[in-house]
This record gives C-alpha cells, structure tokens and sequence, in this order.
C-alpha cells in the first residue's frame, strides 16, 4: 500500500510546475533591495491582506515572533490564546527575542471572548507592565483548523483602539478559513496591524511565509529579520513558488477540506473539521494507536494522550482517504 501521509499540511512537495516556475524566476539580491520576484510576492500579499506593505520570510515562525518584536518593548504583556502555536511549538520565543511577558486567555475553540480580552488589558504603571498587542490564530492548529469568523474582528479592534493596543494574527492557515468561508482574506486580515501568511503548509511551497502591515511597520520589521538571520538574497526562486501557489492552490484548498470532513465521516472518535485538520478522540493512548496505524502505512501524531491529528492536503487523494478509513477500521481507537 501506499504511504498516506497526514502528519501535516507540511510535508508537500514542490510540483513539476511550481518547480519551473521558480528556474524561470527572475532574481536579484534581496538584503540589497533589488530581487523583483520577492518583491512582486511581497505587493500581491499586501494588497490580498489589505495591508500595505509585506515582508518574506524563511518560516512562519520568523514572521510571527519578528512582529512580536517589532510591536512590543521588553517587558510589554501580550495576549495569546492558550494552545496558540506562537508559544506552544515556538520554543518560548516571545520571552527569548522580544523579551515580553505571555498572558494566555482561554477560548472556544480559538474564539476569545471579547470581555475576556477587555478584562485582561492593563495599561502600565509602576507595578504593572502594559499589554500592547494581541495575538489571535486563524485557522486555529491545535484547535483542529478551527475558523475565527470575522465578525467578531470589529469587538477586538474597538478593545485595542481604546488601550492602544496592537493586533497580530498567527495566519499561518489564513487561506483555509478565507477559502472555507468564501470570503476575500483581508476579511481576516485587514482588522489586524500584522499578519504571517505561510506558503509552506497547504499552499504547497517548499519554504516561505509573508508578513503584512503598514509600511512603517514593515520597515522595522526588516530590521528586525536581519538581526535574526532571516534576510535571504536570491530569495526570487522561493518567491516564485508562492506566486505560483496563490494562483493555482489557494481556491483548490476546498478540496482538502472535503477531504477532510469525509476522514471525519469515516473514523470513530473524529471531531467534526471546518477545514483540513482532523482530530480523533483515542480510547487507547493516541501514540499507539499511531503507531499501529503507521504499520499500515498510515502516518499520523498523537497532539495529546488520547488524540491524534489527521491533515489533509495537496498530496492527499480520495483513495487515500478510503485507505486511511479501512486502516482505522481494522485498528482499535
Ligand atoms: C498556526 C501555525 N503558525 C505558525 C507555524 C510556523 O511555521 P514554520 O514551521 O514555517 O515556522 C505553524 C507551523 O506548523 C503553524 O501551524
């Protein structure tokens, strides 16, 4: 049997296509200012944001704590959803590189309430320090893709207008909600100051993501990803994957969250998914039961003691799914 891989979103491979789309590109050197691919990237991904200027960036894990540290001072309180990947698989890089204090808020699903945000603010005085941004994450990962639905955005926007607080979304799989909902994505974005947008997950490039915001903004946060290591040169040849991946594989992510729900359909134990990512309640610990259905050619992770994740994406088939089915069925959850 075929492997079925559906450890993540992650784990696709460039196409012949987007491969010949990134020889053909024209490059320069990039830290020097002057690689037109990166460049036409960058004003694409501004204007889908609604933002207006944007920034390329290695890894979503780059672009997310670049804006951490472009947004705050040291000793600045931020919030962040509780299962946020921000701090849950960013190895506590908002205390090492921008040196803030983390305030984590639970959620419904990723879903703040917005009085819970409202409660949390502080402004700063001797004791206190001030909380200056915001970091929500759209879909939301460990919350198995789960959307935050724009119409709650304005509620955040009027709390941070009013304490002069900033906002960040984690955007990583801003694509899936934009495409899940049908919605332009600077529905999702446009209320934020910054935003990360990964190519490398179900947009199927090998590496890349963007962060958007004013110009200002962005002009410090290009200063911030040289102190980081982040400034690429011929970085036209990464870009042009992203180019290719925003005209060919955003509207197609519909599909692999029809993938997605069919899993859901067929396993015992799934939660329903709003876009790609599923995860499946295990009676047994969730590591053996991945284990199990590893022999079987199935790859998937245990997230917690008893659940595992299932994603889907570009390199997923329908008879993948009916082989992932079948496997479930002969191993006990
Ligand atoms: C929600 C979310 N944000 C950020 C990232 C970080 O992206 P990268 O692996 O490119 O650093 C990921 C990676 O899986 C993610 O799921």
């Amino acid at each position: 049997m075929p492997t079925v891989d559906l450890r993540s979103d992650t784990v696709t491979r460039p196409s012949a296509a987007m491969k010949a789309a990134m020889i053909e590109a024209p490059v320069g050197d990039d830290v020097l200012g002057d690689d037109p691919t990166v460049q036409h990237l960058e004003s694409v991904v501004a204007a889908l944001a609604g933002h207006e200027a944007a920034l390329f960036f290695p890894s979503g894990t780059m672009a997310n704590q670049t804006a951490i540290a472009t947004h705050c001072e040291r000793g600045d309180a931020i919030l962040v959803e509780e299962e946020a990947h921000v701090i849950y698989y960013e190895v506590a890089a908002p205390a090492v590189i921008a040196g803030v204090l983390t305030w984590t808020l639970p959620s419904n699903k990723g879903t703040i309430d917005p009085d819970v945000v409202r409660r949390r603010v502080l402004s700063a005085d001797l004791h206190r320090p001030g909380t200056t941004l915001l970091c929500l994450e759209n879909t939301h990962n460990r919350h198995g893709g789960a959307i935050v639905k724009p119409e709650i955005l304005s509620e955040y926007r009027a709390i941070a207008d009013q304490h002069g607080m900033r906002m960040h979304l984690d955007g990583a799989r801003a694509w899936n909600a934009a495409a899940a909902l049908g919605v332009p994505m600077k529905e999702l974005t446009a209320p934020f100051d910054s935003v990360s947008l990964c190519l490398s997950k179900g947009m199927g490039t090998p590496v890349g993501s963007v962060l958007t915001g004013t110009k200002s903004f962005i002009d410090k946060a290009r200063r911030w990803r040289k102190r980081l290591g982040g400034g690429m040169r011929q970085s036209g040849m990464l870009a042009a994957a992203g180019l290719y991946a925003i005209e060919n594989n955003f509207a197609r992510l519909t599909e692999d969250h029809a993938r997605a729900k069919r899993l859901a359909d067929g396993i015992s134990g799934a939660h329903q998914p709003e876009t790609n990512i599923v995860l499946v309640d295990t009676q047994r610990p969730a590591a053996e039961v991945c284990a199990e259905l590893h022999a079987l050619d199935i790859w998937c992770f245990p997230v917690a003691e008893r659940r595992l994740r299932l994603v889907t994406h570009l390199q997923i088939s329908d008879a993948d799914v009916d082989q992932t089915i079948a496997a479930f069925g002969s191993v006990p959850s």
